[in-house]
């Protein structure tokens, strides 16, 4: 019997268990079942997660993209793949069909090898959410050429990073970009970023925005021309499971970010296999994932996961909030969407302003309501459940992470009755634990802990680029035999897991994660910064907002504190982001640090919550007196 299509709750749990009891023999029937292999696998399973090593469908040949597209031909040609809706509602929805995007992704194949990339090279994607965007990663995918998408909305700092980081040799990238009424130009930050990647031979440039850009002579070229008269068919490369298929970068709490690596097979089978059930996704469906093809969720959730199953998936340009809080609702009526995912921090924005914005719209085609990137509190899953989904559409809480490669912990629609803030139950083949302080997993129920995964599953991260003894120490060091998350969880009485959230340095900010190290280092680099912290603190839209205790040397002539502020988001808006500029900035003498110097960032966070009612024990600091002070003036 199948069990790729789960219905019912016994049925969950009868399916978990044959996941759990014998891994190999269910996930090699799922494979074997549900996509086409040039070559079946040696072994399904090889792991040891000491080294850590894991690989699944070893020996096994396949190329994503003939399960994403080619299979799809002869019964869904003319369905539509890609529906495109562009930033501004005046603009027409582009509908791609299958077989419409099978030549596109063929075409800009062609291009990609004509222009001397080819299988195992890195190609850097710097592109707004149009389809470009998803052909772009596909025609990579197409001749075994590895993606590495950097968000469109990172630094040209940032981009160079990524982009010297993993060696990439070509970027794809566009005129400009439009979000909201803002119009952004894109090439020049590719530009910037290109006076220090040595590495880069070929910039291809999408005409998006018309504005006016500069070429470079030898280097870059506009992609349109090249696409016209590049064939519709391009062979697709044959793929070993285990080769990777993408780099994505995400922050770690120190350090670089890290590239983290996902491979072809394990991939592919997993994010189809939960796209098919925590969106309960059937043929006639179309579904619509608000997140950025930047970060993870659009990679499998908008991409791969969907594509893989012949689904309708719609891409987004735009914002929220342009022309107006209604825009989502407006094109949920327009398309008929029947799923839609998006993130808490999304939620809450859209909470804050009148209703009228949602009840203008008919959504009665909404079925299942998704949820991702950080803890959806009580009220913004409330106000969600009543508005959006007439408390008819359930709510998949979806925990997960970019090393994850797909959805971990979550409901399945229909099937687990759902708890508000509860992620509820692992999905099938998925074994996490809870692990107290002293390193002992906490079984039973009621019990909160440090969230592991103790058994590998087909799309965790194989390795971080370039250094795979960091992807042991973050992953693999903390805990004997198991994958930590880095994130706190609870299980309740009945089971049901809620994520209590990050509990390393990362912060999460609007769904988006923030090491602290990058962004203090960041600020450090002012001539007026002698050292900082930065902590988070509870934010009504964001989750979380950014606090900075900074030290200065001296303020110097001419300037002032208000200023200095500004400078210093400056300065992150252009080495990170303007996602990680800091909502407050207080001028401190001292920062608080145990005797071996280290800084005291509990004590931080307290002052920055507002909740300074206990402290704890600050007898063991070495400048106890610091504390008042930064007290005294808390913003
Ligand atoms: O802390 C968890 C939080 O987001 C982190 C992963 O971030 P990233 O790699 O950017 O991937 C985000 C999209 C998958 C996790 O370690 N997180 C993600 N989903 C949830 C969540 N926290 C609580 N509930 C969730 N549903």
């Amino acid at each position: 019997m199948s069990n790729y299509h789960i219905k019912h709750l016994e049925e969950y749990f009868q399916v978990y268990r044959k996941s759990v009891r014998n891994p190999e023999g269910f996930w090699e029937e799922i494979a074997e079942e549900h996509f086409s292999w040039r070559k079946k696998w040696d072994r399904v399973l090889r792991w040891d997660f000491k080294k850590p090593e894991v690989t699944w469908f070893e020996g096994a040949q396949l190329n994503i993209t003939e399960n994403c597209l080619d299979r799809h031909l002869s019964t869904r040609g003319d369905k539509t793949a890609l529906l495109f809706e562009p930033n501004d509602p005046k603009e027409e929805a582009q509908h791609i069909t299958y077989r419409e995007l099978h030549g596109r992704v063929c075409q800009m194949a062609n291009v990609l090898k004509a222009q001397g990339v080819g299988k195992g090279d890195r190609v850097c994607i710097y592109l707004p959410m149009i389809p470009e965007l998803a052909i772009a990663l596909l025609a990579c995918a197409r001749i075994g050429a590895i993606h590495s998408v950097v968000f469109a909305g990172f630094s040209s700092i940032a981009l160079a990073t990524r982009i010297n980081d993993c060696d990439c040799k070509m970027v794809i990238t566009s005129d400009g970009s439009y979000r909201g009424n803002k119009t952004l130009d894109l090439k020049s930050i590719v530009d910037a970023a290109l006076e220090s990647c040595p590495g880069i031979e070929k910039v291809l440039v999408v005409q998006r925005t018309g504005n006016a850009v500069s070429m470079h002579p030898k280097r870059d070229q506009w992609l349109e021309p090249l696409l016209e008269e590049a064939p519709q068919l391009c062979e697709a490369e044959i793929m070993d499971a285990e080769d990777p298929l993408f780099i994505l970068y995400t922050s770690g709490s120190t350090g670089k970010p890290k590239g983290m690596v996902h491979t072809c097979g394990g991939y592919m089978v997993y994010t189809a296999y939960t796209f098919k059930n925590i969106f309960q996704y059937r043929e006639e469906d179309v579904y619509w994932c608000t997140a950025d093809i930047g970060w993870i969720t659009g990679h499998s959730y908008i991409v791969y996961g969907p594509l893989a199953n012949g689904a309708t998936t719609v891409m987004f340009e735009g914002v929220p909030s342009y022309p107006d809080f209604g825009r989502f609702w407006e094109v949920v009526q327009k398309h008929r969407v029947t799923q839609f995912y998006t993130a808490p921090t999304a939620i809450r924005a859209l909470a804050k302003e009148s209703l009228e914005f949602v009840e203008r719209y008919d959504l009665s085609s909404l079925k299942v309501l998704g949820s991702v990137g950080e803890p959806i509190n009580e009220e913004a899953w409330h106000w969600y459940n009543n508005n959006v989904g007439r408390k008819q559409s359930p709510i998949v809480d979806t925990w997960w992470q970019t090393e994850t490669g797909g959805i971990m912990i979550s409901p399945i629609p229909f099937v687990t009755p759902t708890t508000p803030t509860y992620a509820t139950l692992p999905f099938i083949g998925i074994q996490p634990a809870l692990m107290d302080e002293e390193g002992q997993e906490l079984t039973g129920n009621q019990v909160s802990g440090r969230l592991c995964i103790k058994f590998p599953w087909p799309s965790m991260a194989r390795t971080i680029w370039g250094d795979h003894q960091r992807y042991h120490d973050t992953y693999f060091s903390a805990y004997e035999n198991k994958y930590f998350t880095g994130d706190g969880a609870l299980r309740d009485a009945v089971g049901y897991y809620r994520i209590t959230g990050r509990v390393d340095d990362v912060i999460i900010v609007s769904g988006h994660n923030l090491g602290t190290a990058p962004i203090e280092d960041s600020i450090n680099e002012h001539p007026a910064v002698a050292e900082s912290a930065i902590v988070g603190f509870p934010h009504d839209i964001k989750g979380n907002a950014l606090y900075g205790f900074v030290i200065l040397k001296e303020i110097g002539e001419g300037r002032n504190r208000e200023n200095l502020s500004k400078e210093i988001n400056q300065q992150i808006t252009e080495q990170i982001g303007p996602i990680a500029k800091l909502d407050k900035i207080q001028f401190v003498s001292g920062l608080p640090k145990t005797r071996s110097g280290k800084i005291m960032r509990r004590i931080l966070r307290k002052i920055a919550s507002k909740d300074t009612s206990n402290l704890g024990d600050i007898s063991t600091l070495l400048n106890p007196e610091v504390v008042e002070e930064i007290m005294e003036n808390a913003l």
